[in-house]
């Protein structure tokens, strides 16, 4: 695992954009593991940036994201699908074909777990980018997930309804479940880069660089992926 420190979450995004851009760069057909969360969106504006100014095109890239809300799909603002269109897909030149996300209003969850599964074995990601949930949750894999786990339905903790309703107008309306991209596909990604800024991730970055390896805290797993990048700012690293 590297560590990289930096001022600010300016910084971060600046760092995080570059390392993308670099794989973007070097392959010739790229894939991309997304996240979503207020973590990634700057790092997405200057993606679009030097697509803007034509340092880099996503014409050949395809992209696999983390995960979904159970319920909602493009037409719900507070959706993921909807997040990536406004933060990304609609201010670069990729094919819209090409980006995917699970489906958080499919007719029957067992089998778009299956047909996600199998997506992803089919685009192994050349990188994957996460933000981390103060608890240590990785895409939505919640603290007790196996570290083997596939895409799979999960039952959302207390902890982050509650750090997600700030983006709701009421902690009523934060889904309870959602589905996501497992701990196994994850930790397949060629390469993973790890996003974080603000004094609340402060513990869960602790954990996930220093503490032990457990199914208590799902970021902990990373330790032992052979080339993950981890950019967080001065007080998401106030404890390591
Ligand atoms: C959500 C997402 C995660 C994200 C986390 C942190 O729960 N499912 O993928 O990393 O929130 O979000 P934020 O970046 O807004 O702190």
């Amino acid at each position: 695992m590297k560590v990289f420190i930096v001022d600010n979450y300016e910084q971060m995004s600046q760092k995080g954009a570059e390392i993308i851009a670099d794989v973007v760069k070097s392959n010739s057909n790229p894939v991309l593991g997304l996240a979503t969360g207020s973590t990634p969106i700057g790092t997405y504006e200057k993606l679009a940036e030097m697509n803007r100014c034509g340092e880099i095109s996503f014409k050949n890239v395809r992209t696999v994201n983390l995960d979904e809300y159970v319920g909602l799909d493009k037409n719900s603002d507070q959706s993921y699908v909807y997040f990536m269109s406004e933060n990304l897909f609609d201010k670069i030149d990729i094919d819209k074909n090409n980006t995917n996300l699970p489906s958080g209003i499919a007719a029957d969850f067992d089998e778009e777990c299956k047909r996600y599964s199998a997506l992803l074995e089919a685009n192994r990601q050349d990188i994957q980018l996460l933000g981390l949930g103060s608890n240590g949750h990785v895409g939505f894999n919640e603290p007790g997930t196996p570290f083997d786990s596939m895409t799979h339905i999960v039952d959302l903790t207390e902890s982050t309804i509650k750090d997600n309703s700030r983006l709701f107008s009421n902690i009523e309306e934060v889904p309870r479940q959602a589905i996501t991209m497992g701990i196994f596909e994850i930790m397949k990604s060629k390469k993973v880069l790890v996003l974080a800024s603000g004094r609340n991730k402060a513990n869960a970055v602790y954990q996930m660089v220093k503490g032990e390896i457990s199914e208590n805290c799902p970021a902990t797993v990373l330790q032992n992926h052979p080339d993950c990048i981890v950019v967080v700012d001065k007080d998401a690293a106030a404890l390591i």
